[in-house]
């Protein structure tokens, strides 16, 4: 496992925190030189300047210059992401259109500019950050339910097109995991469910997961390091959760 990815060039989106930043760990301690793409700048930095690899300070909605980028890595790692809850007759179009553009249409832009590279040296891979909820729905997740089912097939096409060149593509599909994501919709879930905050964890978030507790974001990195490690050369197209149960209802 050590040097695993020695000699792979890794770049990974929203790579400044929680499930991101476990993965930029996973994969420099793996031997992969990594990319720490994210909007925060300074905690990229940070993030790099730990790891031995570089900081992009990039806005994934800014989908125009994404169009015209090409990528070098080899393994891309597609995890910047965001919430909203609300009911779908209240849920801000604006909110919706910018959970698509940064969870769906980046991660498209992101694999077009990765290809050629990848394809020319006859290896790559992809690995999607999408969610329990790219397979189940949960209410009043409308924008972020529709987004990682889409990336569901993106993933899927990807897988299908890149074989011939060594290409793979993955999605990985937690439950909750211990992220500043969660911490964040804690007093959203509360209000939109009319609960206290202090029951969200039991009463909404570990209700359906057969383990009921959070995932760390170490055993996220973990499953995604092994994706993209040779050993998974003949995974591709896959969704592989890490959720507690959750899916086998
Ligand atoms: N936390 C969970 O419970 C959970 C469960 C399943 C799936 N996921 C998925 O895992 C991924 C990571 O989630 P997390 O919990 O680690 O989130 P997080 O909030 O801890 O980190 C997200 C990162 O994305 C970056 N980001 C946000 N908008 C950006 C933009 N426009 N351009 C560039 N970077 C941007 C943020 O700066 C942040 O560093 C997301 O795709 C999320 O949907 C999370």
């Amino acid at each position: 496992m050590e040097n695993s990815l020695n000699g792979r060039k890794a770049l990974v989106t929203g790579g400044a925190s929680g499930i991101g930043a476990a993965t930029v760990r996973a994969l420099a301690a793996r031997g992969a030189k990594v990319v720490v793409a994210d909007v925060n700048e300074a905690a990229a930095t940070a993030l790099a300047d730990e790891v031995g690899g570089s900081a992009w300070a990039v806005d994934l909605f800014d989908t125009d210059a994404l169009q015209s980028l090409s990528l070098d890595c080899d393994i891309l790692v597609n995890n910047a992401g965001i919430q909203r809850i609300s009911p779908i007759e209240d849920f801000d179009p604006v909110d919706f259109r910018r959970i698509l553009t940064l969870m769906l249409e980046a991660p498209f832009l992101l694999i077009r500019a990765a290809l050629p590279h990848m394809y020319a040296n006859n290896f790559g891979r992809i690995i999607n950050l999408s969610s329990v909820h790219g397979l189940r729905a949960s209410p009043f997740k409308s924008a972020y339910v529709s987004a990682k089912h889409g990336l569901e097939g993106l993933s899927k096409v990807t897988a299908l097109e890149g074989g011939a060149h060594g290409v793979t593509s993955n999605c990985v599909n937690p439950g909750y995991v211990r992220t500043p994501l969660v911490e964040s919709q804690v007093a959203d879930q509360a209000k939109v469910h009319g609960i206290p905050e202090s029951e969200v964890l039991a009463k909404i978030m570990l209700t359906e997961a057969s383990v009921k507790r959070l995932v760390e974001p170490e055993e996220v990195a973990s499953l995604v390091a092994w994706l993209s490690s040779d050993d998974a050369g003949m995974v591709t197209g896959a969704s592989y959760t890490m959720d507690g149960g959750w899916s086998a209802r």
